[in-house]
């Protein structure tokens, strides 16, 4: 059977037994924050096991990506080591949510690989939970198990838990047992290829809470899950899964790219890893993950770290491990069609995350070989904490690479004094971001001793979204120094959150006004900062009038829903593995951070901005469902991001169908109220983060004044460089006569002697007939007596110029009169006064012959 028919064949058979067949969720879980990846089918069913949500059916069967790399499913130190672990794997699953129990689980599972698949029977082993009496009776009732291969194991082996909360109950797994002659059921659960696991039934009834008790859960379940990987691996009659075919198109193309064959222990481990890799990194950012600097985008690069290391060993200098993704999509595509899809994005991001890691890999692996020297000549063998923090901090090498490294030179390394170093890194920059905050007076712990009126409830409330003045009463109060510290029952000030800056404004009270110095956060509460300067020293139980610049504000507005444009824009042109890194919204302008791997080009610069135009033309009501609780928000389906904290209940704006997100900011009520969109640039910030400034409404307008004030200063400039090109040119034609005529005495010497006078002929080079004509007119001076004949070829045309001196002129001789029958030779004419002609013809291969003919003719014409 092929892996496709194998998969087919499990979901078949579930299918057959009253099972709805599902999708399989994303690889990245972008709702649970207990959890970095998907690590088992039953992710997706947690609420149902937990009570809290439900399915309009009981028994569910799915194929499942999974990711097992971190937290407490993490098997990534066996990858590649063994034939059987992975990072990401899929597990072909079937449930029942408080439907079937135990027995039928039992029962398919043995009627699927004894009946269906017919594996044999003296070869398969199970195990029970020490104190599942139940499953143990049910093994030898409701299967022809041997009745010695049903073993019981305790809470290590046989107790299933999703992570270190949520749902987990007692299991029974399934071992086959690959040994020559049968007889490896000692070696269950002892970490062997020959006998391994390759289903679990897990027996669903508690929720573990985070004090670590165990609690019943309403009803009980079952959830399965079998290494897809593992049972190809069997049914092919494989001692390896990467001899599937799962795995060997992979490992062909790798051998291909790296021209190294798949033989030997150490090549074999190398591409192994990297096959098993590539699939962790392709699945991963096809659902939406990107490599980066912590949480799931440093597992993903620490991933590509070790693919790319163990591609050194192969000799692989460059990106290579992206070249692996386009076979994976054929051999999986089928299924997953996320990784076809996306595929030219994965290819990208992998690639360029190779290349930046390559450059510093080098300089890292001098500097482990230094470090490694110098180990061994103090006689230890374990690498300090200091030094592998340096190597982490300096050459981006994670504690697993610079472990595996280690170990290769049957090295340990000091990992807790790591964890000291990098601990302590932590608390200085916690301390760094601390300072700036309680500068910027932006520290949400800051407490002021308030004075506050005997009715404050303690809450004081934001209605700056509807109005923007408003007339308040001082329910908290501290005067200090000249600085007067007030907390209104209710207030229109926005204080500096989720990227919007604070607003500016006034408070009036008796007459007197006061200019908002600032604005804090304490306690959630806004606290209005003023100076006390004129008496401004309203007391608990005052009314004082607010007033938000409302202009300002305004813009920021704008600013802040054309945030939202902007982000559901870059999402649709350049992918949805864009997600927000930080934003900036102010009333002059607006700056959105985000996650992509590559400079964003001019064109789709333009799609993007055009798209957001769109959006604002198009007048959209812009909607704020205030206060909806957390879980609501979600199915909503509104845009929010892991690892950000969010209340029981938050703000959502809606942007008709374009755009959804988690925003607790302040915005315009129509998109046309943004009035028009303009990005002035984009830059990146950091690997694989980019940056976006833009302006909207007013700041367009001054945009477009600046480039005006611009466009006119450059046409000055350009106005003024003409002028100095025109004066260049005169000066240059000057320069040309002048030159010309220093050849004039030349062409006088050589002139033709005729009578007492003398016929001058001669080809210039000039730039135009003026300088032709300025020539003619200093030779007909030197001329005391006699005919001159100037030529020369311009823009591709004949002119001559024919110049008489005065006494000839008085004998009758006429310029006019010789150039015209010359220039007719050429196919040309022109006439012009006695003293001086001028002609023109086509004819300019012609004219060295006219020239050499010219005194002759022209003696000829005068003499007869
Ligand atoms: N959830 C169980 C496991 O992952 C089936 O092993």
């Amino acid at each position: 059977m092929t892996s496709a028919e194998i998969r087919k064949s499990f979901l078949d058979f579930f299918r057959g037994k009253g099972h709805r067949i599902v999708e399989s969720a994303p690889v990245v879980p972008h709702d649970d924050p207990t959890l970095l990846f998907t690590n088992a089918g039953m992710n997706q069913f947690k609420d149902v096991f937990l009570g809290t949500g439900s399915r309009e059916y009981s028994r569910a069967a799915d194929t499942q990506k999974c990711i097992r790399v971190s937290g407490k499913h993490n098997d990534l130190e066996e990858v590649g080591r063994d034939t059987y672990h992975h990072t990401f794997f899929e597990m072909l699953g079937n449930w029942s949510f408080g439907d079937y129990s135990k027995r039928e689980a039992i029962r398919w599972a043995w009627e699927l690989l004894t009946e269906v698949w017919q594996l044999p029977k003296e070869r398969l082993h199970a195990t029970v939970f020490r104190e599942d009496d139940e499953a143990h009776a049910l093994w030898t009732e409701v299967t022809d198990i041997d009745p010695t291969h049903v073993h019981r194991f305790d809470e290590k082996d046989n107790f299933w838990e999703m992570g270190d909360t949520g749902p987990c109950g007692p299991c029974s797994e399934i071992h086959i047992d690959m040994t020559e002659n049968a007889d490896g059921g000692p070696l269950v659960n002892a970490g062997v290829a020959e006998v391994m696991e390759i289903w679990n039934l897990v027996f669903i009834q508690y929720n573990r809470d985070e004090q670590g008790t165990l609690h019943e859960l309403p009803k009980k379940h079952v959830d399965t899950g079998m290494g897809f990987e593992r049972i190809c691996a069997v049914l092919q009659g494989k001692k390896s899964n990467y001899d599937t075919d799962v795995f060997t198109p992979l490992i062909h193309r790798i051998t291909e790219v790296t021209g190294t064959p798949y033989e030997g222990e150490q090549p074999q481990v190398a591409m192994r890893v990297i096959a098993d890799h590539v699939r962790m990194l392709t699945f991963s950012i096809a659902d939406g993950a990107m490599p980066g600097p912590e949480g799931r985008g440093y597992v993903l690069r620490r991933i590509l770290r070790r693919a790319a290391r163990f591609g050194r060993t192969l000799g692989m200098r460059d990106p290579f491990l992206w070249r692996v993704v386009e076979t994976l999509g054929d051999t999986m595509g089928t299924v997953f069609p996320e990784i076809v899809e996306h595929r030219n994005v994965i290819e990208k991001v992998i690639r360029a995350e190779e290349d930046s890691f390559n450059a510093t890999l080098d300089r890292g692996l001098e500097i482990f070989e230094e470090i490694i020297a110098r180990t061994r000549k103090e006689g230890t063998s374990e690498i300090t904490g200091a030094d592998v923090f340096r190597l982490y901090d300096t050459f981006g090498f994670p504690l697993d690479l610079t472990n595996l490294l280690a170990e290769e030179r049957g090295m340990t390394i000091d990992s807790a004094g790591f964890d000291i170093l990098l601990q302590e890194q932590k608390e200085r920059s916690r301390a760094v971001a601390r300072k700036n905050a309680a500068v910027s007076g932006m520290n949400e712990q800051a407490d002021i001793p308030f004075e506050t009126h005997p009715s404050f409830d303690g809450y004081s409330v934001f209605i700056g979204y509807d109005t923007l003045a408003e007339d308040v009463r001082v329910m908290g109060r501290w005067h200090d120094h000249n600085l007067l510290y007030l907390l209104f029952d209710r207030t229109p000030f926005y204080v500096e959150s989720g990227g919007q800056t604070s607003d500016s404004g006034v408070l009036r009270w008796n007459g007197r006004e006061a200019e908002i110095k600032g604005l804090l956060k304490v306690h959630g509460n806004t606290v209005h900062v003023v100076e006390t300067h004129d008496g401004f020293l309203p007391v608990l139980g005052d009314v004082v009038h607010a007033a938000v610049i409302g202009r300002a504000r305004r813009d920021t507005m704008r600013n802040h829903t054309a945030t939202h444009l902007l982000h559901a824009a870059l999402r649709r042109v350049l992918g949805t593995h864009v997600q927000q890194a930080g934003s900036l919204v102010e009333p002059e302008r607006l700056r959105f951070d985000f996650s992509h791997f590559e400079k964003v080009s001019d064109e789709q610069l333009r799609e993007i901005e055009s798209l957001v135009n769109e959006k604002i033309l198009e007048g959209i009501p812009v909607q704020q469902h205030r206060d909806v609780p957390f879980e609501d928000a979600r199915t909503m389906g509104a845009l929010m991001f892991f690892g950000d904290k969010y209340g029981d209940s938050v703000n959502v704006l809606q942007i008709g169908d374009f755009s959804m997100e988690f925003c607790g900011g302040t915005h315009v009520r129509n998109t046309a109220e943004i009035g028009l969109f303009r990005i002035i640039s984009e830059s990146s910030i950091a690997s694989g983060t980019r940056r976006l400034d833009a302006v909207t409404g007013r700041g367009v307008l001054r945009f477009i004044h600046q480039l005006q004030t611009q466009l006119q200063q450059e046409k000055h400039r350009q106005e003024e460089l003409h002028e100095t090109i025109r004066q260049l040119e005169k000066e240059l034609a000057k320069a040309t006569v002048q030159q010309g005529a220093g050849a004039l005495d030349d062409i006088l010497a050589k002139a033709a002697p005729w009578n007492d006078s003398r016929i001058a002929v001669a080809r210039m080079d000039v730039a135009d007939g003026e300088q032709l004509k300025s020539l003619g007119d200093a030779l007909r001076e030197k001329l005391s007596s006699g005919i001159g004949l100037l030529a020369s070829v311009i823009e591709g045309k004949v002119l001559l110029v024919c110049v008489v001196s005065d006494d000839l002129v008085k004998k009758g001789i006429k310029a006019g009169s010789l150039v015209g029958p010359l220039a007719r030779r050429l196919g040309g004419g022109g006439g012009g006064r006695p003293h001086m002609a001028t002609a023109g013809a086509k004819d300019t291969e012609g004219l060295d012959a006219l020239l050499a003919d010219a005194p002759s003719i022209i003696r000829e014409i005068v003499e007869r």
